[in-house]
């Protein structure tokens, strides 16, 4: 026992929990994993022999998940559809797994996965495969594990070993691999030329300083803790490819605090959670300076007029000003397509410092476990 704990403590180095070193890890990870695609280019081939025909012959996507995999997935379909221009559906395993389905053997079924042991997704995998599709791709961060071990191509998040049970630099990998992916499957598609796949590669190549830019936030994303760490509920919202981030800061809030959150598109506010806003429960908004921003501002306009409590993640193009009940904390400058792996670490750093306020088990959280092998 001794020896397990200097052991851990090691490897903690400067860090108090293995999430808070994962998460500081994540210009690392991410620049790492981002050189599966800078080397040499965005090659299928790396991804297995067959990889460039099955993209080319395939008409559709179906992605697979389970937890923070899933929201990995709802962000990959944005880009999938955007860059590579293919039909990209996304289904909990759990539910896809015991529900009538209409197989296509041309949908490419793609699994998310930390572990690779996630029991409903591999289930969720085999499943797919009895009813008549023929292609799969495992999204895997485990070498020797099962999903990519029973799949047809196999690329690999290159987080290094994650040990706390909340997902942090897991997901960010997960979100460089769809990117890339959509970027590879453009190309081999003949959606993508040489110059766009030029600018998406000066994309990733920016992204790990964006995200260090984005760490260096903590200080005033652990003053915004404060106000969270006594209160029953958090509402978070998105609009677009910020929403799956939105219920990713979500999901971390209620798994580090305990906290009961919710995230919602920002448009679906008056259907509903609307009548939720009080000045006791504040409100997350993800809101960078892209297409919907003006959209956002109105529901955020929605929100004030209610009494409620703004907290506004942004970057530096969006012209938002702190005022009475508005907090905003901005990135230095809009990341673009990139944007929404930039914007997850704030609401990492986030939860963090709620659960540090609050005194919870960070790395341990109660009922979690880290790899769900049983029903
Ligand atoms: C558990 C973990 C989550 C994870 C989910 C899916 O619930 O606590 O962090 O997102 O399983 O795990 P996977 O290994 O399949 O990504």
């Amino acid at each position: 026992r001794t020896s397990e704990l200097s052991l851990a403590s090691l490897e903690l180095g400067p860090y108090s929990h293995f999430m808070q070193k994962e998460i500081n890890e994540q210009p690392r990870a991410v620049s790492d994993t981002a050189e599966i695609f800078l080397d040499g280019g965005f090659i299928a081939e790396n991804f297995g022999e067959q990889a460039a025909q099955i993209f080319a012959e395939i008409n559709s996507i179906k992605i697979l998940a389970c937890g923070t995999s899933y929201y990995a997935a709802l962000t990959g379909k944005y880009w999938l559809e955007s860059i590579a221009k293919i039909r990209c559906d996304v289904e909990i395993a759990s539910e896809y797994r015991y529900r009538e389905v209409i197989a296509d053997p041309k949908e490419l079924i793609i699994t998310i996965s930390q572990s690779g042991e996630t029991l409903d997704t591999m289930e969720a995998l085999k499943y797919a495969m009895t009813q008549g599709h023929q292609y799969s791709l495992s999204i895997c961060n485990v070498m020797e594990s099962a999903l990519p071990r029973n799949s047809t191509l196999a690329i690999f998040t290159r987080a290094g070993a994650e040990i706390g049970v909340a997902s942090t630099k897991a997901f960010t990998t997960q979100l460089v691999v769809l990117f890339g992916l959509a970027v590879t499957l453009g190309i081999v598609r003949g959606q993508v030329d040489d110059e766009r796949a030029d600018g998406y590669a000066e994309d990733l190549r920016l992204l790990p300083g964006s995200i260090q830019h984005a760490l260096n936030l903590e200080p005033q994303l652990a003053t915004w803790a404060q106000s969270f760490a006594n209160k029953p509920s958090a509402l978070f919202l998105g609009r677009g490819i910020h929403y799956p981030i939105a219920l990713e800061g979500a999901l971390k809030l209620k798994e580090l605090t305990y906290i009961h959150a919710e995230a919602y598109p920002a448009g679906e506010l008056k259907h509903g959670p609307l009548a939720l806003v009080d000045e006791n429960m504040p409100v997350v908004v993800i809101s960078p300076n892209d297409g919907l921003l003006d959209k956002v501002k109105a529901n955020m306009q929605e929100v004030s007029a209610r009494g409620g409590e703004l907290f506004v993640l942004s970057d530096l193009d969006s012209d938002f000003t702190a005022s009475d009940g508005i907090h905003v904390i901005r990135t230095p400058r809009h990341i673009g397509i990139l944007s929404p792996i930039v914007h997850t670490i704030a609401v990492q750093l986030l939860s963090y410092h709620v659960a540090l306020v609050r005194g919870t088990d960070v790395d341990k959280p109660r009922n979690l476990a880290k790899s769900v092998t049983v029903e």
